[in-house]
């Protein structure tokens, strides 16, 4: 029965270090994020998101020559496989979006000749493979659902634009192209968050790479994670104009609910993603023709801090999830797609993690994740209960 010795930390492991990363960092009192030694505001600023993908796969920003030849692996491994886009037809048009993608990924490792292959250099071509599928995946599902055939990917184009030529079947502009390049870096990395915690538990397992990714999709799902995105866009839609922000407020806060896109579990000052996309909202608005949704979000941001510290007596601050969702509405994306966006991002970061769990070692060596808990549930008396068959229950 109980150890009285054992600690007992009914935190959701807040706090608790499970593990130790070369991938990562975030100081939530500083406000810092970084991405293998550099801050990821500044790689935001001077980087692309294929330069983001090598640093965090191979440890390392590329020269000309590395980046050429990762960008060369992903327009090769961009397709997906036709079974796959014909599985997307048969299923509903109201699925979400979410499941689409965590099932298509199950699917993929299907398809993957490498499958049985565990060694280091397959799982990075593996990882390679899903940073480039899964924006074709997404835009399949977009136009499968909307009943026209998927776009094939241009090999021309790099990731980002790639992206919103597929989902939209026609070239973008190129400032909004440069905006959802600097969403895809500020997205692509967070250490130890839930989805991430997910992608690593099921590959200390040894499971594949695939297993992994889908894990780490299905956690990123949730309105407390990476569905807060499209939570923050239904709010702001529910809102409507900047006038009735003040009463919104409010209302929400003495209904005991939550403002979405503000509070962080690691971050206890701004995010320093945030106000980044801040001002590539309102410029996408503008050039929308509509800057409702970044001025609401403006608003809400000065309003929810205070109305919180009023009625909490600590500070809140906006997340990352506060502006991406009016950038994202303002450049004519789907709400629904908001976090599906977030995983074509973070699968670099998750990937990057499968990796360094099965092969670099969390611990002195890779190790099974097995923590404890304790039962609080019921025992008859001292003992354990005495089966009763059904007939007498
Ligand atoms: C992200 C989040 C889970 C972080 O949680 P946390 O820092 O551990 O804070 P807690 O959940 O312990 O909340 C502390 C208190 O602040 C309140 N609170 C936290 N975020 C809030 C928000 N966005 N709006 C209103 N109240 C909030 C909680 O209800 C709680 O109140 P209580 O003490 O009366 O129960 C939380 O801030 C949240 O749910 N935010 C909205 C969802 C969101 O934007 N998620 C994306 C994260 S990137």
């Amino acid at each position: 029965m109980e150890d009285a010795c054992k600690p007992i930390l009914n935190t959701g492991l807040r706090g608790v270090t499970v593990a130790s990363t070369k991938i990562s960092d975030v100081i939530g009192d500083k406000g810092k994020l970084i991405y293998r030694g550099y801050l990821a505001p500044d790689l935001a600023a001077k980087a692309s998101y294929e330069e983001i993908i090598h640093l965090l796969l191979f440890e390392k920003l590329p020269n000309k020559e590395e980046l050429a030849a990762l960008k060369q692996q992903l327009t090769a491994e961009r397709q997906i496989p036709e079974a796959l886009i014909e599985a997307l037809k048969t299923q509903p048009k109201m699925a979400l979006p979410m499941d689409i993608l965590q099932g298509a990924v199950a699917l993929l490792a299907n398809h993957d000749p490498e499958i049985g292959d565990a060694s280091q250099a397959s799982c990075v071509r593996k990882a390679i493979r899903l940073v480039a599928k899964l924006p074709t995946i997404v835009a399949a599902w977009e136009r499968v659902r909307n009943g026209q055939n998927p776009v094939a990917p241009d090999p021309k184009l790099d990731h980002a634009a790639n992206f919103l030529y597929m989902l939209f079947g026609k070239k973008p502009e190129a400032e909004l192209v440069h905006f959802f390049d600097v969403g895809l870096v500020l997205h692509a990395e967070h250490s130890f968050n839930a989805s991430t915690f997910a992608a690593r538990e099921v590959a200390s397992t040894r499971a594949h790479i695939y297993a992994a990714v889908s894990a780490a999709i299905g956690s990123l799902s949730g309105e407390l994670h990476g569905g807060a995105n499209v939570r923050v866009m239904q709010m702001l839609l529910e809102i409507g104009s900047p006038d009735r922000v003040e009463a919104y407020v409010k209302h929400v806060l003495e209904a005991g609910k939550l403002i979405m896109g503000l509070g962080h579990a690691v971050y206890k000052t701004d995010d320093p993603r945030a106000h980044i996309l801040a001002p590539m909202s309102k410029r996408a608005g503008e050039m929308a023709g509509d800057t409702r949704w970044y001025e609401i979000s403006k608003i809400l941001e000065e309003k929810g801090k205070k109305a919180f510290k009023e009625r909490k007596g600590t500070d809140i601050y906006v997340n990352v999830d506060f502006y991406s969702a009016s950038l994202y509405y303002s450049m004519g994306i789907p709400v629904d797609l908001y976090t599906p966006l977030f995983a074509i991002s973070r699968v670099a970061g998750w990937t990057a993690h499968v990796l360094e769990e099965q092969f670099a070692g969390a611990a002195p060596k890779p190790m099974l994740y097995r923590p404890e808990s304790k039962y609080i549930g019921e025992y008859c008396g001292p003992d354990e209960c005495s089966f009763v068959p059904i007939e007498k229950r």
